[in-house]
């Protein structure tokens, strides 16, 4: 079956859905996801969006601290833009029915997090990202522009590459002309042929073991945009939350947010002692890197599992207030986080790299857009400052919808575009060979290009995975495709680039630690690696 869109966008997160909407007076939108509406990373952003609001803040500040987490490599003009543009984007989230938490005084109820020098989080209790997915749901349902297709996985991306031409990375201008989408529902493979195509597609938290991000998070769009031969960079800073409930077996791990240390919780070893003033000056609030790292060695010190974070000092009904759902969680598993330590560890959260985008959200392929997670707009540069993606993601969509509305009335649809050819492929019954596969990757990203990594460990990584890449790319030639197949693919692809780009660079900076250029670190000698 051929469809014809305007626009076609892949991922209803916020990166995805605000676009939709920004465009959607103008011209007829199909928006993909892969599960249901809701599950996306954004479901599940609990500390919230970071935009300078009150009067003694200033967007100076927020740029100097985002500068300062992303340890000197973020583009200071995206920085700048990030920033300044983000109240009127707060304005507009509210306008599609987004409630940000406020005071008694009426203003936003600010938290402060890590890296942050001044409270500027907006947010709705401790679950602000189910408030903006499903404002924005609610939301796209109602435009009559909007066609919303759930279960509705991209393959790949549509380029001349289908019409028979030979394209690699030195191509000057390949273009996009929609997807090859499977409907999981009837396994049948659709071409979607658009004018302009968003890529919105989430992060790749799903390589690792560990991670809190949910089972979409396979890297679809990074993967499909290299395929395509599109330019992806800066992919070895993977951010490590430092703080996800210690919980072995449950995954996605659950997050206890950033904000629970801005409130005054701290961090303890088993021993009950607070280790990170010995690490940082900023203690528990340092930016993501420092505290991660530290956690980590403080594990390997003591070979204990995980660390402890403590709020019991805080009065018990302030903090049920302010954390609902982190209080029901943790209760459900017997902690009362009013009285008891709550168990935590690092876990895989946010890539701060993925496909390069310019300022208006172009990424090297002519007419096709990315925006989210999946971009790497030079916003975080090695380190994300906290709570600076949701704002990120919606900024971006604002740019690729203003940007994409000036190019439209120049395009047509590429009707020469042939149906997806899967002539040769058998139902693939080994289901077991991608299950396993899957949890290979996950070991090697876990075991060897974790929170610290080194020349001999990526080196290792990439061998076992070349082995993985062989195999599946076999397996994928002579299977019927499916959503399985597809994401295994995806998740090695992501893998690859994470161990490509880190074995790349050869200092340690911001996320990427390595042990084979160590950082100039004045608490040198604490370290265990
Ligand atoms: P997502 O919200 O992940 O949406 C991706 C969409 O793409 C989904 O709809 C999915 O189905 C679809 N998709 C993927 N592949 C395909 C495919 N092949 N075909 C079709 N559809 C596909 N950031 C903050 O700024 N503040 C926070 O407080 C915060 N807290 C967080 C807490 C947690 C637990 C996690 C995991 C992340 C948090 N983040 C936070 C990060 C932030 O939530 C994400 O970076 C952001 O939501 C990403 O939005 P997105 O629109 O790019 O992608
Ligand atoms: C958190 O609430 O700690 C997550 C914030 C973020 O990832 O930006």
């Amino acid at each position: 079956m051929i469809r014809k869109y305007d626009f076609l966008v892949v991922g209803s997160g916020i990166a995805g859905m605000s676009f939709a909407l920004k465009v959607a007076d103008k011209g007829k939108v199909a928006i993909l996801c892969k599960t249901a509406l809701e599950e996306a990373n954004t479901y599940y952003a609990q500390g919230g969006v970071a935009s300078v609001t009150k009067q003694t803040d200033k967007f100076d500040n927020h740029i100097q601290d985002t500068l300062i987490a992303g340890d000197g490599i973020c583009d200071r003009d995206v920085v700048t833009k990030v920033v300044s543009e983000a109240p009127s984007q707060i304005k507009e989230l509210v306008s599609w029915g987004v409630d940000f938490d406020k005071d008694q005084s009426g203003n936003f109820d600010l938290h402060k997090e890590g890296g942050h020098s001044d409270f500027r989080i907006l947010h709705h209790k401790d679950n602000t990202g189910a408030e903006i997915q499903q404002s924005l749901v609610e939301s796209i349902k109602r435009h009559p522009n909007i066609d919303i297709f759930d279960q509705h996985f991209a393959i790949e991306i549509l380029t001349q590459h289908h019409l028979g031409m030979r394209v690699k990375h030195t191509t000057p201008n390949i273009e996009c002309y929609g997807a090859y989408v499977l409907d999981i529902r009837t396994n049948h493979v659709e071409t979607f042929l658009a004018k302009i195509t968003l890529i919105a597609t989430g992060g790749i938290g799903n390589i690792y073991q560990t991670t809190t991000n949910p089972t979409i998070a396979t890297g679809d769009g990074i993967a499909m945009v290299y395929r395509a031969k599109g330019l992806v960079e800066d992919m070895e800073f993977v951010q490590f939350h430092p703080t996800a409930l210690f919980h072995p077996g449950e995954r996605p791990s659950f997050l206890i947010t950033e904000a629970m240390r801005g409130y005054g919780a701290v961090l303890r070893n088993k021993k009950g002692e607070e280790f990170m003033q010995r690490y940082d000056q900023r203690g528990s609030l340092a930016p993501r890197d420092i505290v991660a790292r530290a956690i980590d060695n403080e594990m390997k010190l003591s070979g204990d599992e995980h660390v402890y974070l403590d709020v019991t000092h805080k009065d018990a009904e302030q903090t049920k207030e302010h954390f609902p759902n982190i209080y029901k969680k943790c209760l459900e598993l017997g902690i009362d986080i009013t009285k008891d330590y709550i168990p935590v560890a690092p876990a895989a959260h946010y890539l701060c790299g993925g496909i390069k985008v310019d300022l208006n959200a172009r990424t090297t392929i002519n007419r096709l857009y990315a925006a989210g997670e999946c971009s790497r707009t030079g916003l975080h540069g090695a380190n994300r400052l906290a709570s600076n993606s949701l704002i990120e993601a919606v900024v971006y969509a604002d740019a690729a919808a203003k940007d994409s509305l000036i190019l439209l009335p120049q395009l047509s649809w590429n009707d020469r575009i042939p149906e997806w050819n899967d002539a040769g492929t058998s139902l693939n019954e080994e289901m077991i060979l991608i299950t396993q596969s899957v949890k290979e990757v996950n070991q090697i990203m876990n075991a060897y290009v974790g929170i610290v990594r080194s020349n001999l460990r990526l080196k290792r990584a990439y061998d076992r995975l070349e082995i993985l890449y062989v195999e599946t790319e076999s397996l994928f030639q002579r299977s019927v495709v499916s959503k399985e197949i597809c994401e295994l693919r995806n998740i090695i692809s992501s893998a690859y680039l994470v161990i490509k780009s880190a074995l790349q660079r050869k200092e340690s900076r911001g996320l990427h630690y390595t042990i084979d250029y160590p950082k100039k670190n004045p608490h040198a000698d604490l370290y265990e690696y």
